[in-house]
């Protein structure tokens, strides 16, 4: 169904399945798909606002547009979580992404073999990947939209599907995002029964040419690697798409469910 956008440089995004003009949260804001998001969403007609939740302000801040609201919060940090969610206090959100991760960093690379599991960097990479995406559930699904199609997702990996696991390797982001899935599906139960219009998905971006994927490209064929602006397209339709019959679930760019 989405097949047809890939060759285009700037797949169009639809986002008519929301009932309202839309208020739309972006956790990860400077990152490669985080920062893509946000310059699609505050361009779409269909969005009232965008608020970009990022560590690192200022680039966005200098791209301050009006539709365009910046927050500096760190997801790992409760009181920074608490502090931004008081900014929703007399609007609701109908979209929340959360698109921050990490891979690889000081220090810290994905294993090629056991020997290299290193027990701070699986701490560090389950705190940022499965753990922070949690905390910022639980400090701003109150604040989700209730009368209406609302989305509260979180960009994934296909890596965390544990059935789809050929090829070993990478312990530590595979169990963070196997962990994060796991989440989501029990979050996804949870909300259903106060929530029931609330849709809770993990999001799989394909291989997108961000920091985090640059140095683990090079087996990736070309029409494979996605730009950040076609994978966020991409995402965005994917999240238009979906029904609150699909919560809990992990959906990949194209709109097929990624297998637990
Ligand atoms: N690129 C790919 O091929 C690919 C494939 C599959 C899945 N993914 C997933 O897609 C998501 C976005 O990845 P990306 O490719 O856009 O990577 P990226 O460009 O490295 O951006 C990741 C963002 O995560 C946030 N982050 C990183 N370290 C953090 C920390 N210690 N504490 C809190 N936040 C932190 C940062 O956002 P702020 O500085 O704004 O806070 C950072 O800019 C990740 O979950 C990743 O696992 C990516």
């Amino acid at each position: 169904m989405y097949l047809k956008y890939i060759k285009e440089k700037h797949p169009m995004v639809n986002l008519d399945s929301f009932d309202r003009r839309m208020n739309v949260v972006v956790a990860g804001a400077s990152g490669g798909i985080g920062h893509a998001l946000v310059q699609q969403l505050v361009s779409h007609p269909s969005v009232a606002q965008v608020h970009a939740l990022t560590r690192n302000p200022d680039q966005l801040l200098l791209e301050q547009k009006d539709k365009l609201c910046v927050h500096h919060v760190d997801i790992l940090d409760e009181a920074s979580l608490s502090e931004a969610a008081k900014h929703f206090r007399s609007i609701t959100i109908d979209l929340f992404i959360v698109a921050s991760g990490i891979l690889h960093g000081a220090g810290l690379a994905p294993e090629k073999s056991l020997r290299a599991l290193q027990s701070d960097s699986f701490i560090e990479v389950m705190q940022i990947n499965a753990l922070a995406p949690m905390l910022v559930a639980k400090h701003f699904l109150p604040r989700m939209t209730r009368d209406g199609k609302a989305v509260f997702s979180v960009i994934s990996a296909r890596v965390g599907s544990i059935s789809d696991n050929r090829l070993g390797g990478w312990y530590t982001y595979r169990a963070s995002k196997a962990a994060l899935n796991m989440l989501l599906k029990t979050l996804s139960i949870e909300s259903s029964r106060t929530m029931p219009n609330l849709i809770v998905a993990g999001l799989h971006p394909g291989t997108v040419d961000t920091g985090l994927s640059k140095p683990y490209q090079r087996n990736v064929k070309p029409e494979k690697l996605f730009t950040p602006d076609q994978s966020a397209a991409f995402l965005l339709n994917v999240v238009n798409g979906l029904s609150v019959e699909q919560s809990g679930k992990v959906l990949a760019w194209d709109g097929q469910q990624v297998d637990p």
